[in-house]
């Protein structure tokens, strides 16, 4: 990487700063010895100046509206391979060999099992409660089970860790999904491949043959490649920070779903949907538009904005596509929700404010009325965000870990509180 100084003056004194590039992408100035040097600390709340870390995983042009994965764009692997070859793509860095995409599938197919005393956690919880908040409970109760996989020091339990972890998400958010509605957990069956096999535990039933639809089952898996990473998101921040202290992996990615679980972020598919159906007809699109424009109202357009793709996500196009192919197999030829974010979305991208502003579809503009035509109720959206994102927080956990560079995190702060003052007695408090 090519690399040059840049000079900081802070009153009579010029430090010099140094300058780093990426293979691709805006350059850094390394300014971890900055505080050593000159006693100030940069500041940057919500990180939108700073990079935390040096990583080979994942790409974002947000200009260009570009995602490449180990280099790959998003649009090939979607179109081309299925998700657990990006799965493997994310982990080790390259594509796999036919040999490599055979062994690691039969890996992940035989750790789908969870430990049957697990599924007593399920009856602990109100069937009402959100799948979010069981899917926070149970997975980082896996820690509680799998101790032959906690040292994260042993590059062979890190493997372990993560091999389960992939392989046991969709069984854990499947039996979040059947307690919600009631129904009895269906395990997992090693003759379907992953996205077949979440489909049947979610929406088979003991007492009738399900057969997996395969244009459906090839939409989800697609959909799982779609929110598999996304450089250093919130709850992929969050995941690096919890495993900066040496926390175990299956903790650390408890803690990735809780943060994803916002609607600023993972929880935007369900907030989409919910407001689609809120506006309802496309003769109350301007009402909402307005809305979204008044800065005294705190609405905002879910599935509209991000924080780095200031042009159209990459990732809504596919979505949009798949959620064409999904709703004419499924055979719902109009529907509503559709024709009010298709009309949403023309009306955006043509209004100064949303231009000017760089305001596009995410991609959660059309993951909601995709999953919804897949039969899910809007509750699981962000589990299936969580699924699909565990091998990103695996993945970047991995990296950290590996990286000799790597400390735990500790951000400083700039301090506006009250100056050291003495206790005042309370006899005495006016
Ligand atoms: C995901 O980081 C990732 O990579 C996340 C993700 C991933 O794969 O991990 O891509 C997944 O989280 C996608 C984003 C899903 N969230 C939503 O759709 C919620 C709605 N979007 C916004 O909340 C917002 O756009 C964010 C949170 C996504 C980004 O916010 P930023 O980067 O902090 O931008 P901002 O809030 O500073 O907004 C800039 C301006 C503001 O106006 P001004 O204060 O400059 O006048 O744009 C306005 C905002 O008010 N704005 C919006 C808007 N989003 C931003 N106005 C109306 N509707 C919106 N959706």
């Amino acid at each position: 990487m090519s690399s040059d100084s840049a000079t900081l003056t802070l009153g009579n004194k010029v430090y010099d700063l140094s300058r780093k590039s990426g293979t691709v992408g805006p350059d850094v100035l390394d300014i971890s010895k900055l505080y050593g040097e000159t006693g100030v600390f940069t500041y940057d709340p919500g990180f939108t100046s700073t990079a935390s870390c040096e990583s080979r995983i994942t790409y974002i042009d947000g200009e260009e509206g570009t995602l490449l994965y180990r280099g790959f764009p998003i649009s090939q692997l979607a179109e081309q391979g299925d998700f657990l070859e990006t799965c493997y793509l994310l982990l080790y860095g390259e594509l796999p060999t036919q040999q490599q995409k055979a062994d690691f599938d039969y890996r992940v197919t035989h750790h789908t099992m969870l430990h049957e005393q697990m599924t007593r956690f399920y009856s602990g919880f109100r069937r009402d409660a959100h799948p979010m908040a069981v899917m926070c409970g149970v997975v980082g109760a896996l820690s509680a089970f799998y101790h032959d996989s906690t040292d994260i020091s042993d590059p062979h339990q890190r493997m372990v860790a993560s091999i389960r972890m992939i392989a046991k998400m969709p069984t854990i958010a499947a039996m979040a999904y059947k307690y919600h509605i009631g129904q009895p957990f269906m395990y997992p069956r090693n003759d379907l491949d992953y996205a077949a096999n979440f489909l049947y535990m979610c929406f088979a039933v003991p007492c009738v043959e399900y057969r997996v639809n395969p244009v459906l089952a090839r939409a989800m898996d697609r959909i799982m490649i779609l929110h598999a990473d996304h450089e250093q998101n919130a709850s992929t921040s969050t995941v690096r920070l919890a495993g900066s202290s040496g926390a175990n992996p299956f903790a650390c990615i408890a803690a990735g779903i809780a943060c994803l679980w916002g609607p600023a972020h993972g929880g935007a598919n369900e907030a989409a949907l919910n407001m689609l159906a809120e506006i309802g007809t496309v003769d109350r699109i301007p009402e909402y538009i307005a809305r979204a424009k008044d800065k005294d109202d705190p609405f905002r357009l879910m599935g509209f904005g991000h924080r780095v793709y200031k042009n159209y996500d990459p990732r809504a196009k596919i979505m949009q596509k798949t959620c064409h192919e999904v709703l004419a197999e499924v055979g719902i030829n109009d529907n509503p929700l559709l024709d009010v974010a298709l009309e949403l979305e023309r009306i955006a991208l043509e209004d100064e404010f949303f231009v000017e502003k760089k305001l596009y579809p995410n991609i959660d503009f059309y993951s909601g009325i995709t999953l919804s035509a897949l039969g899910f109720p809007t509750t699981m959206f962000t589990v299936l965000f969580a699924v699909s994102r565990t091998i990103g927080w695996i993945a970047q956990w991995k990296e950290m870990i590996e990286d000799p560079q790597q400390k735990i995190g500790r951000p400083r702060q700039l301090y506006t509180g009250a100056a050291q003052r003495d206790y005042v007695p309370i006899s005495m408090r006016k």
